[in-house]
């Protein structure tokens, strides 16, 4: 045993030690998030990666807007302004989170975010249970779950303006426009499946959120006379098929014809109701030679915005 065979492993060992903390960053345990675990909103902080890397929870600096939203993007696509799936929401307006916040996985509240001078700016509230720990799933769902694993709080249950797949949507449920591109405050238009089974897209009355008679598109999938022929859930499906569920199993597609190419694995799909009114599903190619990738839109409804 020569003293310079064990310093050349005391070196590797050495070497591994210190690769090893980076990897850890990196993959992020499987997604999972342990109470205490926290982040801090700076430009160069890391988020909360799913396991393939696909999605990140974090704060996203977006536009000129004055701060971080708290959010969920499509962390492998590149650029600079990331495309969001989901951002925290209150009151009509988007979480804005100064510089040096922080948000933290606690027992009691679930996520809590406070402003650096700690004061609460928003948490997510879970009621049935402690929380045990959270998941940010492959799917773009950000999880918290009890230490039973009982599901305690979802991104998935408090859409914004997108859908993803796998995403299901019940009756109230609601998606809502932004201003535009760049501003995430609640927009004019929203997406609802009514209490009576019928999707509708509709103009919006910011202050009371009544939705203006008349909406521009609807399903029709309400039957007074005969429930089980009404909507009950809008689902977005694994292979990217959006549709009204009817209570009797039946689908009712919103896609008219197109469809998205497969296979879908190979493909990021979202839902947007964007700013101007359509609802349109999107594909972008997860692998590629890099130069043309874009969004590129499925379907969009209504056909034609301006009648
Ligand atoms: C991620 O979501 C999928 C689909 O809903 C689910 O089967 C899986 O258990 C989730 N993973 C975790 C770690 O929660
Ligand atoms: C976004 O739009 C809302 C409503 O028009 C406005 O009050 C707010 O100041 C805008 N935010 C930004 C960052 O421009
Ligand atoms: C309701 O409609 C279904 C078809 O979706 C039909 O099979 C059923 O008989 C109807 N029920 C009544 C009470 O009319
Ligand atoms: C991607 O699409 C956006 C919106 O349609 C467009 O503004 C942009 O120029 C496109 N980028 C590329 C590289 O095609």
């Amino acid at each position: 045993m020569g003293f310079a065979t064990s310093s050349s492993t005391t070196c590797m060992l050495f070497l591994l030690l210190l690769l090893l903390p980076l990897s850890a960053v990196a993959q992020t345990n499987n997604g999972r998030v342990d109470v205490g675990a926290s982040l801090t909103a700076t430009n160069d902080a890391s988020p909360w990666l799913s396991p393939s890397g696909d999605f990140a929870f974090g704060f996203h600096q977006h536009g000129n807007a004055d701060g971080f939203l708290v959010s969920i993007w499509f962390d492998k696509i590149p650029g600079e302004t990331k495309t969001l799936a989901w951002y925290a929401f209150g009151n009509g307006s988007p979480v804005l989170a100064p510089l040096g916040s922080r948000i933290q996985l606690t027992a009691e509240d679930g996520l809590v975010l406070r402003n650096p001078s700690g004061e609460q700016l928003w948490k997510s509230d879970i009621t049935l249970d402690e929380a045990g720990y959270a998941v940010m799933n492959d799917t773009g769902n950000f999880a918290i779950r009890s230490r039973n694993s009982d599901m305690l709080w979802q991104s998935f249950d408090q859409p914004t303006d997108t859908l993803l797949p796998t995403q299901i949507m019940e009756k109230n449920g609601r998606l809502f426009s932004r201003q535009s591109e760049n501003n995430f405050s609640q927009g004019r238009f929203q997406l609802r499946l009514q209490n009576d089974g019928n999707l509708v897209l509709g103009a919006v009355n910011l202050p009371t959120n009544l939705v203006y008679d008349g909406p521009y598109y609807s399903t029709g999938t309400y039957d007074t006379a005969n429930e089980s022929n009404s909507g009950d859930r809008l689902i977005f499906d694994e292979a990217g098929g959006v549709y009204v569920l009817r209570k009797n199993r039946e689908r009712v597609y919103l896609q008219t014809g197109a469809i998205l190419p497969t296979p879908a694995a190979d493909f990021y799909q979202r839902a947007t109701l964007d700013f101007d009114g359509v609802f349109a599903q999107y594909y972008y190619p997860k692998r590629s030679a890099g130069e043309n990738r874009n969004w590129s839109t499925v379907w969009s409804i209504p056909d034609n915005i301006c009648s």
